[in-house]
């Protein structure tokens, strides 16, 4: 039988801007994509560093919409939409969000590899940390990447975080242990930077 590779075309979905930027716009996650998140959660090299070790279904991203009820919300994420082609090409987010100590750490998957090294990852994230410290009235943003992980860590420093200590053999990856490096950006530096 012929092998048929998944084309992630994308049905016709609106999007409804949350974040306006200039190339990109940060969207709240849509159900009708379901199948376009599954394509990026299992695809090898999106995957690889993100550590989406376990295949994942559109049944099991479907119940990811299901709502919590109750308690703070700890997890907010975000579709990146790109203006001009007009459709979604990555996620972004803040996870663990300690409401009490004003911390979250920061997560980013630009699922088309198409549109990697094109400065998109920088801009979604010069979004996210403006959203963070000015509308949630966070104080200290950090994230964890695999040292072999250049794009990650270059969007980090591009953005101002500073390297807060390395964790050895944090995560399996291609068959050996990897360092993990650590990013911490606090509010008050952030401020300072935009102001220099
Ligand atoms: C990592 C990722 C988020 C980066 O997003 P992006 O849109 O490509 O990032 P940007 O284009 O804004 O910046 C990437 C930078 O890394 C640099 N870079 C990437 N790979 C590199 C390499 N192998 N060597 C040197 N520099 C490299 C790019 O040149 C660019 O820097 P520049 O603008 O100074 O030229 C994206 O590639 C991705 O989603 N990868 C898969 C999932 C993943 O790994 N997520 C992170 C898990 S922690």
């Amino acid at each position: 039988m012929e092998k048929k590779e998944k084309s992630n075309e994308i049905e016709e979905v609106e999007a409804f801007p949350f974040i306006n930027g200039e190339n990109i716009d940060l969207c709240p996650r849509n159900s009708k994509l379901a199948k376009v998140y599954v394509c990026w959660k299992n695809h090898p090299r999106v995957r690889k560093y993100a550590r989406n070790v376990v295949p994942r279904t559109i049944e099991d991203q479907s119940k990811r919409f299901e709502r919590r009820t109750e308690g703070l919300v700890d997890h907010i994420s975000l579709d990146v939409w790109h203006k001009k082609d007009n459709k979604p090409i990555g996620q972004i987010g803040l996870s663990r969000i300690d409401w009490i100590n004003s911390w979250a750490n920061t997560f980013l998957q630009i699922g088309e590899p198409d549109y990697w090294n094109k400065d998109i990852g920088t801009e979604a994230t010069e979004l996210l940390v403006e959203y963070a410290f000015n509308e949630l009235n966070l104080n200290k943003l950090h994230g964890g990447v695999a040292v072999d992980n250049i794009g990650s860590w270059s969007v980090a420093g591009k953005i101002g975080f500073k390297l807060e200590g390395v964790k050895k053999h944090e995560m399996y990856v291609d068959g050996k242990y990897v360092d993990t490096k650590i990013f911490q950006l606090l509010k008050e530096d952030w401020v300072k930077g935009k102001q220099d």
